[in-house]
């Protein structure tokens, strides 16, 4: 891992400095690059324009670790509203949950409840995701994961793969025909749980692809990396398989040519659309993905 890298996804977690900036208004501005606006209302008129140019959206109301059963709670009903709201508008949009925002480390059975609820209220045939956090909640996400795809199909779970231990998750998921979004991992970890260099995550990205899409999962390519898109295209192509079994799915502002491209080349693709006002570790999560990316607020700054 980058030494950048490593500070910013350091900084990611500290109050203080989340009080610092968010209370400058450069820091508004430049967070306007990732996310459409804080407002649920933001969110949707974006899921409205993006489905004009043939993408499919995916909602996710940002916040994490929350401490309170009554926040998760109120965290579900929100998400309630929210597919309501997506069945009445007709939007091609799916919603991504984190598992620590509804209460996951509180009360277990309590967020496998939530969980089926949203599930039961997604629109027919629509997913609701669930993403993947640090590696120290990876088996208690993944334990709600098998409890609510017991009971539905209507769920997908996000893995990591800079993580060591996913090979061996995914030949415990595949048994489940699961649907799997795979990413390479957005967290700071330890290289004994996570591989510390960028070419192990990638192959292993590229090789637990075709594992899933062998094993008859529904895939989705949770990432910007074009060059790798394509192999999993070509190998999907070989493999007869196709939309809604494999889509690509990427985050809002970040190639967005691409995203409309690659729709209109026939590939399916969503795009993810945060919002909400708990946007720093978030935020810094992305600024680490692409340090370069700290240029764009210095030069906001000046
Ligand atoms: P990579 O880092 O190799 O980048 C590929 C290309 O995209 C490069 O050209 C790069 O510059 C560009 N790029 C990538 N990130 C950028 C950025 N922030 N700004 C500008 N350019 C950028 N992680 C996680 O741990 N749990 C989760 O649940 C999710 N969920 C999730 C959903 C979806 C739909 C996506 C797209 C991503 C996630 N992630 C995630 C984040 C993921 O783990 C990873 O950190 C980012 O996708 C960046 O990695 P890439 O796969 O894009 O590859």
């Amino acid at each position: 891992m980058s030494i950048a890298r490593s500070i910013l996804l350091r900084a990611s977690r500290s109050k203080w400095l989340e009080g610092q900036f968010k209370r400058r208004s450069f820091a508004r501005r430049a967070v306007k690059r990732f996310m459409p606006g804080e407002e649920l209302s933001d969110a949707f008129r974006a899921c409205g324009e993006l489905s004009q140019s043939g993408l499919g959206t995916v909602l996710t109301s940002l916040g994490e670790r929350i401490t309170s059963l009554d926040e998760a709670f109120a965290v579900r009903d929100h998400y309630l509203s929210v597919l309501d709201t997506i069945a009445e508008r007709k939007l091609p949009t799916q919603i991504s949950v984190k598992l620590t925002h509804l209460g996951m480390s509180i009360d277990r059975n309590a967020c496998i409840d939530s969980v089926l609820a949203l599930t039961r209220r997604a629109p027919e045939g629509e997913i609701v995701w669930i993403d993947m956090e640090e590696s120290q909640y990876v088996d208690a996400t993944l334990d709600v994961f098998r409890a609510v795809r017991a009971q539905t199909e209507k769920v997908g779970v996000c893995l990591q793969s800079y993580l060591r231990r996913t090979a061996a998750d995914v030949e415990s998921l595949l048994p489940l025909s699961p649907a799997i979004r795979l990413v390479k991992g957005a967290y700071r970890e330890p290289p004994d749980v996570a591989f510390p260099k960028k070419q192990d995550t990638d192959r292993a990205y590229f090789d637990l692809t075709v594992r899933l899409l062998e094993g008859h999962a529904t895939v989705v390519s949770g990432t910007h990396d074009l060059a790798l898109i394509e192999k999993i295209r070509e190998r999907a192509d070989v493999l007869g398989v196709k939309a809604p079994r494999w889509e690509v799915h990427m985050l809002y502002g970040i190639k967005s040519d691409e995203q409309t491209r690659l729709a209109s080349r026939g590939v399916g693709v969503r795009t993810l659309i945060s919002y909400g006002a708990n946007w720093f570790p978030w935020y810094v999560r992305r600024l680490a993905e692409r340090p370069a990316n700290v240029w764009f607020i210095v030069r906001n700054l000046w």
